[in-house]
């Protein structure tokens, strides 16, 4: 197959592109090449898609800084379900389609949610959910919400593990919340799990995250406990403690019991999963 993967210059892309380029042909599509296109331009959208040839297409590309998104909505609307509506619109009906969604269109409950239980709480969840529908609107589809961490391998962006070794390394002040809870995988095993579901023909929306998820201040430590790394600059806080941040849902664990059943086995646990750092 010809694949195509958006975002490939972001966190998660060039994850996405290895695990897939052992199987089958990667086209990788962002602003700043290899293919270079603005996707929010339909006619650039489709004209590189048509010229490509693409036989899937995993769409990662999106307006991912919540904060952002929160102070430019209509930015977010236009990254996140504009870009989908254009991408979708030029692809043909035998496309594969999978489309990189997020753990923040859940609300502001008690995790962990399930899907069908959608109500997000900011700009951001809102377009990534406006994004699902569109994507949903091609006949192959296949709706991924996740987290993630990992080593960055791009130049422009930092995960939360990479803020936490960063900041424990350099013995930076950071804080830790114990308010936020979540369930991420690795990026690599997210990868390999999206190059896995690329030849299903499964479609609709799974959640994929890890098993028993937790906050991201045992998160933290765990990390640190796993590379041996001081906590010394690390403080536990809470979210509330930074001002002026978009509103974030706390406890955005979900239940993976879809996927699991879609691929037959458990997902791994958080530990297993910084195990892999
Ligand atoms: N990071 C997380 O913690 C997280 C958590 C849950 C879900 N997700 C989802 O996972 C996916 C990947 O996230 P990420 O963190 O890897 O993203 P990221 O690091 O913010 O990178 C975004 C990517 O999208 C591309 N892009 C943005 N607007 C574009 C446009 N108009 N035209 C073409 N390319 C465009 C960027 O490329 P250029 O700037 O080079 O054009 C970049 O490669 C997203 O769908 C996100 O919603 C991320």
């Amino acid at each position: 197959m010809i694949v195509v993967v958006t975002g490939s210059t972001g966190l998660l892309g060039p994850y996405i592109c290895e695990a897939i380029a052992g199987r089958h042909r990667v086209e990788a599509i962002s602003r700043h090449g290899p293919h270079r296109c603005d996707l929010t331009d339909p006619a650039a959208t489709r004209r590189t898609l048509h010229d490509i040839g693409a036989s899937a297409i995993v769409h990662a590309a999106a307006l991912t800084d919540v904060d952002q998104c929160e102070r430019d909505p209509n930015g977010a609307d236009r990254s996140n379900r504009l870009v989908v509506a254009n991408v979708v619109a030029a692809l043909a009906e035998n496309v594969r389609c999978i489309y990189i969604s997020t753990d923040q269109v859940y609300p502001d409950r008690a995790g962990p949610h399930l899907e069908g239980g959608e109500a997000p709480v900011n700009a951001y969840g809102r377009s990534k959910l406006a994004g699902e529908a569109e994507a949903l609107k091609h006949p192959d589809t296949l709706v991924l919400r996740t987290n993630l961490f990992g080593p960055s391998r791009s130049v422009h962006r930092r995960s939360l593990s990479d803020f936490v070794v960063d900041g424990l390394r350099g013995g930076k002040p950071i804080t830790l919340f114990r308010d936020s809870l979540f369930s991420p995988l690795h990026m690599a095993t997210l990868a390999s799990l999206i190059a896995e579901l690329l030849e299903t023909e499964a479609r609709g929306v799974f959640n994929l995250g890890c098993r028993e998820g937790t906050s991201k201040a045992e998160f933290g430590l765990a990390v640190a406990r796993h590379l041996g790394l001081s906590i010394s600059s690390a403080r536990v806080g809470t979210s509330e403690s930074i001002p002026g941040r978009a509103p974030r849902p706390h406890d955005l664990r979900m239940e993976n019991g879809r996927a699991e059943a879609l691929l037959g086995r458990a997902l791994p646990t958080l530990e297993e999963e910084i195990r892999k750092l």
